[in-house]
């Protein structure tokens, strides 16, 4: 029987692991979608570096600034009673050195009350995630497509086709397990790929775009409603088209206004 969690922690995800059952995770930025998402039983909240395209319409995640993920995550934490929050280390503030990596990572842990951080990157960025994990603040590594590191790739297409760069992520993979990393977002690689870290790794390997034979799946909620319209990758699942009921429902609105239905005798005081 599976194990009833009223709280997620960092070792519900090991033993959701070790059990075989599959965690989950989406993305949100504010108190209101997140006491939505957390009441849905969702296992993990990530407080995602996309909100820099979601939230403020960046083309990049690069933009964001610590400050903003503070906002951001202080926003959900102060919504959610069950689910795991993690926050985005933004770009720029670990990729330097690892005492900075430290200092923008206990901020996020101290100014927003959030319960974990997560850096894009394997084994060149070890030091600042030893150092933050040595601080005793819980990290989630993040492979595959990267997207801090979008002028890098030049692109967003699949990662790790090749054979070079697919044993580079497990030996990466397997280097994040080593030295503490609590779990691992892969994004957009080959299923196969991402089966073996999956099975190779003894930690939580959550996949966006990398197939279903990993151990959890995150999407960006905003997606998942159908608030966004223009990004369609395959890997996503749209399970509202709220951008068109939005749409509706506000243009309904305005017309009511222009004929003088709304307010009607019940609605006003
Ligand atoms: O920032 C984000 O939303 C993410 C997910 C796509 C994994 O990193």
């Amino acid at each position: 029987m599976k194990k009833v969690y009223k709280r997620i922690t960092v070792k519900s995800l090991q033993e959701m692991k070790d059990s075989g059952d599959k965690i989950s995770m989406l993305t949100s930025y504010d108190y209101t979608t997140a006491g939505i998402v957390d009441k849905s039983g969702i296992d993990v909240i990530l407080v995602g570096d996309s909100a820099s395209n979601i939230m403020a319409g960046h083309e990049t995640t690069l933009p964001i600034t610590l400050d903003q993920m503070i906002y951001h995550a202080s926003s959900v934490i102060r919504a959610v009673k069950r689910a795991l929050v993690v926050v985005d280390l933004p770009f720029g503030t670990y990729q330097s050195d690892s005492q900075a990596a430290l200092e923008s990572a206990i901020r996020i842990m101290k100014e927003s009350g959030s319960h974990a951080v997560k850096l894009e990157g394997g084994k060149q960025i070890k030091d600042s995630i030893k150092r933050i994990i040595n601080a005793g603040i819980p990290v989630m590594g993040h492979l595959g497509l990267t997207p801090q590191s979008i002028y890098k790739f030049g692109t967003y297409t699949v990662r790790a086709k090749e054979e070079e760069e697919a044993n580079q992520l497990l030996t990466d993979a397997k280097y994040l397990e080593k030295i503490g990393c609590f779990a691992i977002v892969l994004e957009k690689v080959p299923s196969s790929l991402a089966e073996k870290v999956a099975k190779e790794i003894n930690i939580p390997i959550i996949g966006i775009g990398a197939g279903n034979k990993v151990d959890g799946q995150v999407l960006v909620l905003h997606d998942l409603i159908g608030m966004t319209k223009e990004f369609n990758p395959r890997f996503l699942r749209r399970y509202m088209n709220l951008h068109d009921d939005m749409v509706d429902a506000i243009s309904n609105f305005s017309k009511d206004i222009k004929k003088g239905s709304f307010p009607n005798k019940n609605e006003q005081y």
